[in-house]
């Protein structure tokens, strides 16, 4: 049984790339949205092996910290020919390589190192998990993925992140040369969005949320 999310939500994140992605998406339905990083709530240590793990870690230590239902997500670019690296620890490659063009070029040049240059050897997909936890222990988790190419250079100064690195299948740009709207928007029709975070999203809204 699913249950209804109303009201104040926590959302815990301290990306602001992530922060406005969500705000975007949840605003339509009346949720009034804090952020962990606003309240300064400590970052917990993300030791699950899974995206989804470690949304409900994150997810489950804010609603214990402020006794509100609180919102997480995790997400991570997984490389086919990388073993699925990044994966769970994007955000950690991120923070090691010090810039995201360096860590772009460190994974391009792991796949150099490889030999992949035809598309074909140079599979990725972002991963997304959305966690709602409640004070009284009840959870929800919705996880999805969109599937694509890396180009190289990166290409495109929208969006965060990996989104320079990342063609979706179908598509001609990058997602960071597409438009929040583009990557993350819900079609009013009500067909799949584009972002991995906006599918799940979708999943999480038809269940949780007032239309
Ligand atoms: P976490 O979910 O906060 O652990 O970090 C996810 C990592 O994947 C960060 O390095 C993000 O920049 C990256 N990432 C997640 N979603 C996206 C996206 O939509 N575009 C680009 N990078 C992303």
């Amino acid at each position: 049984m699913h249950r209804r999310l109303e009201g104040r939500v926590v959302v815990a994140t301290h990306n602001e790339g992530k922060l406005r992605e969500m705000r975007e998406l949840l605003a339509p339905h009346g949720v009034e949205c804090v952020s962990a990083g606003e309240l300064k709530l400590p970052e917990p240590e993300e030791t699950g092996d899974t995206f989804a793990a470690n949304a409900l870690i994150k997810a489950e230590a804010a609603s214990r910290a402020t006794n509100l239902p609180a919102f997480a997500d995790d997400s991570g670019l997984c490389v086919s020919s990388l073993n699925g690296q990044p994966g769970v620890h994007s955000a950690r490659w991120a923070r090691e390589a010090g810039t995201y063009p360096a860590v772009m070029a460190l994974i391009e040049a792991r796949l150099q190192e490889r030999g992949c240059l035809s598309p074909d050897t140079r599979r990725a997909h972002f991963v997304s998990a959305l966690a709602i936890a409640w004070p009284d222990g009840h959870a929800e988790i919705f996880e999805d993925r969109v599937d694509g190419v890396l180009v190289a250079p990166p290409r495109g100064a929208s969006g965060f992140g990996y989104d320079p690195l990342f063609l979706p299948d179908g598509h001609t740009r990058t997602f960071g040369e597409m438009s929040a709207d583009e990557k993350h928007g819900l079609p009013a029709d009500g067909s799949r969005a584009l972002s991995h975070r906006a599918r799940a999203f979708q999943a999480l809204a038809k269940a949780c949320l007032k239309a």
